[in-house]
Parts: C-alpha cells; structure tokens; sequence
C-alpha cells in the first residue's frame, strides 16, 4: 500500500477563445498510506480532474504527482498501481459480473486459477456471490456498483480512487453503500480516494476531507475540525445543514467587553464575556459576519448555554423534522434558522418568542477576506 502526494497541481484545459480554463489551481496535499481521504466541493470545483490526474488519465499542467516515493507525473495509467471506480460503472453490458470482475487480471495473463480465487474472494467480500452469472442488466443499480467495485479490488491496487460511485444510486442505497465502503476500507487497508460533492457522505466516510472551490483546496482537516472550525466561509457555509447562520453587524468595545450588533434594524445583540482576541481588533466598529450554527440557537426558555444572548425573534415556517424542529427565524433584518430540541408543529409558526444564541459557538469572519478569525 502506499500514500500519494500531489505537490502544487495544476491544471488548465485549453478553450476555444485561446484563454486556458484554470481547473485545478495550485493543489497541495498528502494522502497518507492506508487513509481515507475525501475530496467535496460544488459542482465544477476540479475534484475529477484532481482524480482523473492521480489516475494518469489526464495530464498535469504544473507540478507533482508521488505514489510511494514514485514520481508518476509521466507513468502510464496501467503502470500506477491504481485502481478506479466511477459514477456510471462502464461495465461491459455483453459479459457477466464474473467476466466483468475478472476482465483486468485476464487482460494482464494472470493464471485461470488465481483469476478465480480473486474473483471469488472479492464477490465474498461485496455478497455478489449468487450473482455471478448475471449480466449487467440484470442487476439493480446498487449491484452493478458492487461489481464495479469488485473489478476495482481484484486488482489488489496500492491505491483506490473512488469518483461519485454512489450518486445513481437512490437514497436508502447510497447510505447502505456508504458503510459497505467504509467497511471494504478497513478490511482491505488500502489507501482510498473518494470525490463526493455530498458533504454528509464526506463526513461520514472521510478520516480526513479536502474540501476545494473554484479549483482550489479551502482547507483539509478532519471531519470535526472541519466543521467547528471552518477556515473561511465557503467551508462555514458548505458543511452543515442548514447550513451555519450569517449574520452581517458591527462588532464594538462597550467597557472593554466585545459587543455584536446585527445591522440593518435586526434584534441580534451580543455581549461577550471573553477578553478580545488581538486579532479580533482590526474588526472593530466596522462590517463584520457573526456565524452560529442551527443547533447553537434555542428556544430560551428552554436552553442550557453557558454563555448566551437573548434575542426575540417571529417564527416564521416550522419544519418537524422528527427528533427535533429547524425553525425559520425573522429578527428583523435576516432570516435564522435554528435546530430546536423542542417539538413543535406548523402551529406555533407566527409566534413571536425570545430565543438564545450560544456564544461560546460563535464565529466571525472577515468580511473582506471571507476567513475566519481564530
Ligand atoms: N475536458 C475539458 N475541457 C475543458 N474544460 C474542462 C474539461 N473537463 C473539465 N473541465 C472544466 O474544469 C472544471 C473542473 O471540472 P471537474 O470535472 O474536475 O469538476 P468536478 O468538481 O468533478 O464537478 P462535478 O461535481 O460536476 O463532477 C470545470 O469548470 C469544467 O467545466
Ligand atoms: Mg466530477
């Protein structure tokens, strides 16, 4: 097995108008061996051209690619030790899932016999062994991706890239997948690779989660770190959801305590008890963003937050979502929503009532830079 480094990527596809398209900006990061490395963002972010350049199958425009301590930069795909599963499968639809998993290892001469062996301990691994015989269109979608990735593992690759395998399955299948992926990566101990543009599947499968916009990686922390510390706030925004709370004010010194104002005529005011951050300094008594999670608001009546600031607020739309309540918030200047424990019902919107933030959960971003103050 082995871990890959990828050392200031870049990629940019040549357009028609004879200005490159930037897709992949100066990309950084160390996939350690045997970890399971995420890689979410939007929709056109560069996360399969990312991929699609570990794999060799698109060139790199700038930069470094290791497997191992390997430079593969100018290594055939085949040559890479690399094994890849995408979104639409591409199996053969004239072979059966047998054929289709063994298809490689025939195409490399392996010996009949360790053909089998590899074929059937995969199928073992993945429950496929009843379906063997079948061809693709004969399988649900959930099983057609279980052959892809069969055909992956037979391969015993150092390093598995997975690109959105799961986002044509439908609800109830991506999350059954999801574990079964999970679980194929603690028993083969390989290094994966995966690319979602889920933030839940990123969250829930990833040691660690790259998360890139613009063709540009925002931050790579943990899952955790990631969400109670997002670097800036295309991250604060991206996981999470809802997603976390945005509220524009000014921040003020008021007897040497920090003080937030929401802007705009809003009913947001907060005093923290907290000594000012040298860093918080240059925020003062102009523009800045006051973030806090859904579930760092509460009914006040009922809240148990340490440090907290009462605001009122009218509910504007309840949403019951089962083991708690999001609550759509009318301060006054913005729309808040909170993840209530209380249950509550399409009655009780309309209500004006008094409502807490939890200010030990606060963030403030910079305006101007979008980052967030430590
Ligand atoms: N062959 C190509 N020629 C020109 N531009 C391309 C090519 N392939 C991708 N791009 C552009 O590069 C950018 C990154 O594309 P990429 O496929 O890596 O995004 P992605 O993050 O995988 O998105 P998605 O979640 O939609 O799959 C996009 O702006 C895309 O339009
Ligand atoms: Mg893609």
């Amino acid at each position: 097995m082995a871990n890959v480094t990828l050392s200031h990527v870049y990629k940019n596809y040549p357009s028609e108008k004879g200005r490159d398209i930037p897709a992949v900006e100066d990309v950084s990061l160390e996939v350690a061996d045997r970890e399971f490395l995420v890689l979410v963002g939007p929709s056109g972010c560069g996360k399969s051209t990312t991929l699609r350049m570990i794999a060799g199958l698109e060139e790199i425009s700038r930069g470094d690619i290791f497997i191992g301590d390997r430079r593969v930069n100018d290594l055939a795909p085949k040559d890479r030790d690399i094994a890849m599963v995408f979104q639409n499968y591409a199996l053969y639809p004239h072979m059966t899932a047998y054929d289709n998993i063994a298809f490689g290892l025939k195409l490399r001469r392996y010996p009949k016999l360790e053909i089998k062996k590899r074929v059937m301990d995969a199928a073992n691994v993945l429950g496929i062994e009843e379906l063997l015989d079948r061809k693709p269109k004969a399988l649900s979608g959930g099983q057609r991706q279980r052959v892809a990735v069969g055909r992956a593992i037979v391969r015993q690759p150092k390093v598995f890239l997975f690109d959105e395998p799961l986002s044509n399955l439908d609800a109830k299948m991506r999350v059954q997948m999801r574990t079964e992926i999970a679980k194929l990566h603690q028993r083969l101990q390989a290094t994966m690779i995966y690319v979602t543009h889920d933030q839940v599947e990123a969250m829930t499968m990833g040691d660690r989660i790259v998360v890139m916009n613009h063709g540009k990686v925002q931050q790579n922390d943990t899952p955790l770190k990631l969400y109670r510390e997002p670097a800036n706030l295309f991250v604060a925004g991206f996981l999470g959801s809802p997603p976390m709370n945005i509220i524009r004010g000014t921040l003020k010194l008021e007897r040497d305590a920090l003080a937030f104002r929401e802007a705009d005529g809003g009913t947001i005011e907060a005093k923290f008890s907290s000594h000012l951050h040298p860093d918080a300094q240059v925020l003062l008594n102009r523009p800045v963003l006051f973030g806090i999670r859904p579930e760092d608001i509460e009914l006040a009546q009922i809240c148990r937050f340490t440090e907290a600031a009462n605001f009122p607020a009218i509910v504007d739309i309840v949403e019951p979502m089962g083991a708690e309540t999001n609550l759509y918030l009318q301060t006054g200047a913005h729309t808040i929503v909170c993840r209530s424990q209380q249950s509550l019902d399409h009655r009780d919107a309309g209500r004006r009532q008094q409502f807490a933030l939890n200010l030990t959960k606060a963030h403030f971003f910079d305006p101007e830079s979008t980052n967030r103050l430590a």
